[in-house]
């Protein structure tokens, strides 16, 4: 069998392989047969962008890292991906900054990954590139001659050509995808904005997802990323049991906790959820003292300017909100802005009565299905989902909303909040079908299978 490349632009730390799992992990547990190897950045900067990779052996894998210079780490990092990438790939161009520096560094720090990764090859290795940082690792390799099938899948979404048209370097960064073999993303959406995108900047037509561009043929796959239902609702129900899970309970005195669990990121729509939150008290006082919102944010890319008035306005927010509705015995919003471990958060998830989860604009969002997967059957809480989360598209059965309609989702929130039991397990029994359905295994097998040539 072929040897599967990963190549991502964080690695797991292997020591922490298990304990604290990242997203990533957790989705390419199936297809990371031993001997693999798993190549990216170190997390670490340095002087300069190392030339070679270090490799470690761990649980039968091979990591291989390297460092990123600190002006490489402005420029490909907090600049162009994080900059002008993210937000307009999130479509969020009032947040999108352009550098063509930065661009520039941006592939170069592509092509020093490629060239790091190089020797590491061998002829029938299948590679699997990850995300919008590495739009350009592919090419570098084309140029230095590898012909392996390497297959690209972007987490986040593809944006509408109208806004990626914005990106001066849109043309280049189209060409370079089409160097890959396969091309995944998350929805039917994506794959057709980005199907879009190349009619209108290269000309070029599609049939049943095929392009074919300079003798190539480019297969345009939608395979959306999932969790492993089951071991993660054993996981919430072991949780759920232990003392932090019922210090919780104690301190909800019988109220419905409604949860949210995000980064810290304006893609997150954060202020809107707060707003909406503020807007149902204020609307529904008959309800007030019967909730109490926990909002767990984790810090994220707190370099980048935009995060840190993120910050700012969310605490002001949060003390508004309090200040206004808190009662001698009740405080309405708790808020914060730690990051919590994966167990804690599954032990949360099914105490929760409401899981909100309210991006603007998200790839796939794994909270929504982890959320549906801790639920007890018996007495399942309520998921509200934004209809702008690539998630939405895979289940229905959840309330959705439009996040920028604070109305809407304060009128969502009354309505999980007195949801009747069986219309409650009769929604959870069936999201729980489709989380078990569309999971991070069935995600590997669908991606693999199209990499290695036998998908369809
Ligand atoms: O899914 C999007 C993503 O950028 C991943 O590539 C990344 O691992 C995660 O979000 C966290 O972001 P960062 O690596 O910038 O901390």
């Amino acid at each position: 069998m072929a040897r599967l490349v990963i190549v991502s632009n964080r690695v797991p730390d292997p020591a922490e392989r298990g304990q604290r799992a990242g997203g990533l992990v957790v989705s390419l547990a199936e297809a990371l047969a031993p001997g693999s190897l798993w190549f990216g950045w170190s997390g670490k900067t340095a002087a300069h962008t190392s030339r070679a990779a270090k490799q470690v052996e761990a649980g039968g894998l091979s990591y291989a890292t390297i460092d990123l210079g600190e002006t490489d780490y402005r420029a490909f990092y907090l600049g162009f991906s994080n900059g002008s990438l993210w937000p307009l790939f999130h479509m969020m161009p009032g947040n999108a900054v352009f550098d063509r520096g930065d661009y520039a560094i941006y592939r170069e720090v592509n092509q020093a990954f490629a060239a790091a990764l190089l020797p590491l090859l061998r002829p029938d290795d299948l590679i699997w590139i990850h995300d919008y940082q590495l739009l350009g690792v592919a090419a570098a390799l084309r140029v230095a001659g590898v012909t392996n099938r390497i297959g690209f899948f972007l987490h986040i979404p593809f944006p509408a050509p109208a806004l990626f048209e914005l990106l001066p370097p849109a043309t280049a960064l189209l060409e370079a995808m089409l160097t890959h073999d396969v091309i995944g993303f998350q929805t039917t959406q994506d794959r057709g904005h980005f199907l879009g995108a190349l009619s209108s900047r290269l000309g070029l037509a599609a049939s049943d997802g095929v392009v074919i561009h300079r003798n190539r043929k480019i297969n345009c796959v939608v395979t959306p990323v999932g969790i492993d239902a089951d071991s993660f609702t054993v996981m919430a129900t072991n949780i759920a049991r232990r003392i932090d899970a019922r210090r919780m309970i104690e301190s909800l005195a019988g109220r419905a906790l409604m949860l949210g669990v995000d980064r810290l990121d304006y893609t997150k729509g954060l202020p809107e959820r707060f707003d909406a939150y503020r807007r149902f008290l204020q609307d529904y006082p008959e309800h007030r003292r019967q909730i109490s919102f926990l909002q767990i944010a984790a810090p994220s890319r707190e370099e980048v300017e935009r995060y840190r008035t993120l910050r700012e306005e969310l605490n002001h927010k949060t003390g508004s909100i309090n200040g206004a509705y808190s009662d001698f015995d009740w405080v309405p919003l708790r808020y914060m802005t730690r990051t919590a471990a994966r167990s804690t958060v599954a032990g949360l998830y099914r105490i929760a009565r409401i899981g909100l989860v309210t991006p603007l604009r998200d790839g796939m969002n794994l909270v929504a299905k982890e959320y549906v997967a801790a639920q007890n059957p018996a007495d399942p809480g309520v998921l509200i989902l934004s209809r702008f989360a690539g998630a939405a598209a895979g289940m229905p059965e959840a309330i959705l909303v439009n996040p920028y309609d604070i109305d809407a989702v304060a009128e969502a929130i009354a309505a999980a909040l007195v949801m009747p039991q069986e219309e409650r397990q009769a929604r959870h029994a069936a999201l729980l079908e489709r989380v078990q359905d569309v999971s991070a295994a069935a995600y590997c097998r669908a991606f693999t299978a199209w990499l290695a040539g036998t998908g369809g």
